[in-house]
């Protein structure tokens, strides 16, 4: 079974219709080095300023193979296929992916594996919280 994710994606944003319309999405792993990239373009919409990601400074690059915008200084990007579930997505807001392609920045990812621990921290993955307060990947813990 190829692997899926699931996004949440409210009603009231432009993202959504994007996606809706495309069948398609790109789920881009931001780093410490773009807390302020994405907390702009988590604070504003498309709706409200249709250039409100070249004002934030991101920079999108194309892969080869993939009609989808990625956004260059993030260390991961999973490009994804919208399984169409209408009743999860009107009643839950919920979004179902597959996963059709990965890559990684190998200083944070390689051999199959995360190594944020020994890379610089600015690479380090941003995890939101609320209120303009995100954490940076902490450190590894092995079994
Ligand atoms: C760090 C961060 C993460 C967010 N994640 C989500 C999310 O997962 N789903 C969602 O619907 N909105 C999320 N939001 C809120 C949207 O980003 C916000 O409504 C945004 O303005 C939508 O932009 P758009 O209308 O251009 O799509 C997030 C905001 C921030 C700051």
């Amino acid at each position: 079974m190829p692997p899926k994710l699931t996004v949440v994606l409210d009603k009231a944003t432009s993202t959504r219709a994007l996606v809706e319309g495309s069948g398609t999405f790109v789920i881009q792993v931001p780093t410490a080095a773009q807390l302020h990239l994405t907390h702009a373009v988590g604070t504003r919409s498309l709706a409200d300023e249709p250039d409100k990601l070249a004002r934030a400074g991101v920079e999108l690059f194309a892969r080869e193979g993939h009609d989808l915008p990625f956004v260059a200084g993030c260390s991961a990007w999973l490009a994804c296929r919208l399984i169409p579930e209408p009743h999860n997505q009107n009643t839950y807001d919920l979004f179902i992916g597959e996963v059709v392609a990965a890559w990684a920045d190998t200083r944070v990812f390689s051999d199959g594996h995360w190594h944020f621990e020994n890379a610089d921290p600015s690479l380090r993955s941003l995890h939101y919280i609320a209120g303009g307060q995100f954490y940076a990947i902490g450190e590894s813990l092995t079994v």
